[in-house]
């Protein structure tokens, strides 16, 4: 089997990582019970390019019992966890391709190994599988990366059709790949159907709110162990990443200012208690930085240079563009790497702190979202792959929302994993509801 892990001597310690998370993914488990027993993937090829976190391993454990052949590489440079990609490898037996702190050259290698299982579906968390496939379509060699490059040039005309055509379908888990696969169906160029993971109800109002809410915290705090009660915290985008990081930074007693570009999301952010105000006017007081915006630039030159000595600037969006890192770059007189993953970039007059190179600051400096929120975000990938591996060839080149029946069967099995009980209508109710007549 191929495979491409820091050690494979760790994978004991990441097998007990995996499971530790696997108690805490009830629903998952049970829809990995039924795929055991009906086996609804087998002979698909599906290759997911995602966090490679002891949660995902049991998406892998999952996709694998439902009789799939499976390949997973990482969908972030310093998202790893080696320990679980080894476990994956030898105890899931899963064909692994990431390293945390992956350069560029390698990360592009390991999306290369990923699609050289030649899929039948993608999953993605970026969207990074599939840019990579409708470049190779598109003939759009100069935007790929070399690594991915010169493997295409060795596939021949015929393999290098059969990898965009086998595609049936793809599912995305992030809010910035859905964007970027809503753009390519604008142009027209999407090649087979989308599922957009990260729009099901049972996936952004719990992962995205309160994942990143607690993962983003959590990341900060294990690099810096700051102290968050009294700071001043900026969070800069108020989507639903954006709502949870301001609702446990304020938990946790910090001053929270939320700076957004959205009069709508300015106007919510406001009357649910916090401060908002423009980006010039934040840089200048705040402690601690936060983008979860999915935009270029928010914190850029202008207001590095309006900053206080000290402050602390961190990224919990998915690419690591929100901050201007090159910006930085050229107006340090000095750098110097502490405590693990902190960059001290030394201005003429102040330091600024940049945590995780700019990458997820949750992933990068703590692991991720909590197993119990990636239960209900992983069963829906798992139910979507099983939906598009049997639905995608009567599906259009678009991007689809997920199945509701598939959202709300997501809910009722998590409601009933931790025994909460909901009311059913009477019929008395029912008939209320459906009648127009007024009613005394
Ligand atoms: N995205 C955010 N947190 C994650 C986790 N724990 N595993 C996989 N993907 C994630």
């Amino acid at each position: 089997m191929d495979y491409d892990v820091k050690d494979l001597k760790l994978a004991d310690a990441g097998l007990e990582r995996i499971d530790w998370a696997d108690r805490r993914m009830p629903v998952l488990r049970k829809i990995r019970e039924r795929f055991t027993k009906e086996k609804p993937l087998k002979g698909m090829r599906i290759a997911c390019c995602l966090h490679v976190t002891s949660e995902t391993a049991n998406l892998m454990r999952t996709l694998k019992e439902g009789g799939a052949t499976v390949a997973v590489c990482a969908s972030n440079p310093l998202s790893t966890q080696d320990d679980v990609a080894a476990g994956i490898v030898k105890h899931v037996k899963v064909q692994t391709f990431s390293i945390k702190g992956e350069n560029a050259d390698q990360y592009y290698t390991h999306i290369q190994q990923a699609l050289a299982l030649m899929p039948h579906v993608t999953m993605d968390d970026g969207a990074d599988l599939v840019g990579a496939l409708h470049m190779i379509a598109f003939e759009r060699y100069e935007s790929l990366h070399k690594s991915v490059k010169n493997w295409v040039k060795t596939l021949g005309q015929k393999k290098r059709q059969e990898l965009i055509d086998n595609v049936v379908g793809t599912t995305e888990e992030t809010t910035t790949g859905v964007i970027r696969l809503k753009s390519m169906e604008a142009e027209g160029v999407l090649r087979f159907p989308a599922i957009a993971v990260n729009d099901a109800l049972t996936k952004h109002m719990f992962d995205n709110r309160y994942g990143t809410g607690q993962s983003t915290i959590d990341g900060i705090i294990r690099a810096t162990n700051m102290l968050i009660a009294g700071s001043n915290f900026v969070v800069s985008g108020y989507g639903w990443c954006g709502k949870g990081v301001t609702k446990r930074a304020a938990g946790l007693g910090a001053h929270v200012i939320v700076t957004e570009v959205d009069p709508l999301k300015a106007l919510e952010a406001h009357m649910d208690g916090y401060q908002v105000m423009d980006m010039a006017s934040a840089a200048k007081i705040g402690d601690i930085f936060v983008t979860v915006t999915g935009d270029i630039h928010v914190l850029r030159k202008e207001h590095f240079e309006k900053m206080k000595d000290g402050a602390v600037v961190a990224n919990s969006g998915h690419f690591n563009v929100e901050i201007d890192i090159d910006a930085l770059e050229a107006m340090k007189t000095g750098k110097k790497r502490i405590r693990g993953l902190i960059d001290e970039y030394r201005l003429p007059n102040k330091n600024i702190y940049l945590l995780g190179e700019g990458r997820l600051v949750n992933l990068a400096c703590a692991e991720g979202h909590p197993s119990e929120v990636m239960d209900m975000s992983f069963a829906n990938q798992a139910l979507c792959a099983e939906y598009v591996w049997k639905k995608g060839k009567s599906l259009e080149n678009r991007v689809y929302s997920v199945p509701q029946e598939i959202d709300k069967q997501v809910a009722l099995l998590k409601l009933q994993t931790v025994g909460i009980k909901v009311d059913n209508l009477t019929g008395e109710q029912k008939k209320y509801l459906a009648s127009w007549e007024m009613g005394t």
